[in-house]
């Protein structure tokens, strides 16, 4: 089955880049239109694929005589690292990247993996609201091809297994995957578990194959990923708030006159405000479904898991100077938000 997808992967990746070369980048009809290619990982009932149908929507209705949108989901194109890859070259003109698969491209996206950074949910939304502070950080991969048009909520992360993991003593010996990037591996291991990288196609198989013991993610992983199939245990210990961003090919996004531009902003605007809007609706949904395939949730002592991994945030510190200024402007929001 694996080896059907991957397959399937790889002619479709050698489609895209005949389309290319053969220059047959553009819809027939009276007018050539330019196909504008998204990928994602999600099912196409995720909050991230509403959000991108509401983008395609406005684009179209707005530009529909120029630009054709086209949405990939389901990792059909290959891995979320793999779409980056494409993006980068152009063969594919946006694709929703997790900050942990960026920050192998520029590590100012390890502000995102430090766990507990930010205290509550309001100091991550004020976070992601602030423009200033994440222009800089979106127009950081500029250099690299592609930058940054708009973000999503990722949710919390939590545990989840095929055994309870009730306190942080529980991860003793456990396999647990963990996104491919250094700094959640170095995570796991304060948390005391082996770390398993793996891209997260992958995870399902190999929690029923008992390769792994267990994973971290959102509680959409449980339902839209039907993780909960296999892993019957999810805990609430907390340990990261992250975004997804939406990111699009530089030379691309340079092409489009001023006017186009504006629209495109527009529609990224949009098409966050409704992932954004579904999520909570969705989360809510997950839980009911996974509680009814059989998921146990627990509440933990939060504190407990993040006493593990504080020496993380000063190690990060340390090895990635550039990131306090944006850590130091995240501590204020954590505490105006509590004080307020
Ligand atoms: C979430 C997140 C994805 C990420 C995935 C993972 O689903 O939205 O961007 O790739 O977790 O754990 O790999």
């Amino acid at each position: 089955m694996k080896k059907i997808k991957q397959l399937f992967c790889l002619e479709m990746i050698l489609w895209l880049i005949a389309a290319i070369f053969l220059g047959c980048g553009t819809a027939s009809g009276e007018k050539s239109k330019k196909i504008i290619r998204i990928a994602h990982s999600q099912s196409a009932t995720h909050p991230d694929h509403l959000g991108l149908l509401k983008f395609e929507e406005y684009i179209e209705k707005h530009l529909g005589d120029t630009y054709e949108v086209e949405i990939f989901p389901n990792e059909i194109l290959g891995t979320s690292q793999k779409a980056i890859e494409l993006v980068q070259t152009g063969a594919l003109d946006f694709a929703v990247a997790s900050t942990a698969n960026l920050e192998t491209f520029n590590d100012i996206y390890q502000i995102f993996s430090i766990p507990y950074l930010f205290d509550s949910e309001s100091a991550f939304y004020a976070t992601m609201k602030d423009d200033e502070l994440m222009q800089g950080i979106f127009q950081a991969t500029k250099d690299s091809g592609f930058e940054v048009i708009t973000w999503f909520t990722a949710g919390t992360r939590n545990f989840y297994a095929t055994t309870p993991i009730l306190k942080p003593e529980d991860l003793k010996g456990k396999k647990i995957r963990v996104q491919q990037n250094p700094t959640n591996v170095r995570m796991m291991e304060l948390f005391g578990a082996a770390a398993t990288p793996m891209s997260f196609g992958e995870v399902y198989t190999a929690i029923q194959q008992h390769v792994i013991n267990g994973a971290e993610n959102n509680e959409l992983a449980l339902t839209n990923n039907k993780h909960g199939e296999v892993a019957k245990h999810y805990t609430y210990n907390m340990h990261q708030i992250v975004p997804d961003m939406l990111i699009g090919n530089v030379k691309f996004l340079d092409s489009l006159s001023a006017e186009e531009r504006k629209i495109f902003q527009e529609a990224a605007k949009i098409c966050t405000e409704t992932e954004v809007e579904n999520w909570d609706l969705q989360i809510e949904e997950a839980r009911k479904t996974a509680k009814e395939m059989g998921v146990t949730f627990y509440e933990a002592d939060v504190d407990a898991f993040k006493q593990k991994v504080l020496p993380l945030h000063q190690e990060i510190l340390n090895d990635n100077p550039k990131l306090t200024a944006i850590y130091e402007r995240i501590q204020e929001k954590n505490n105006q938000l509590k004080e307020g």
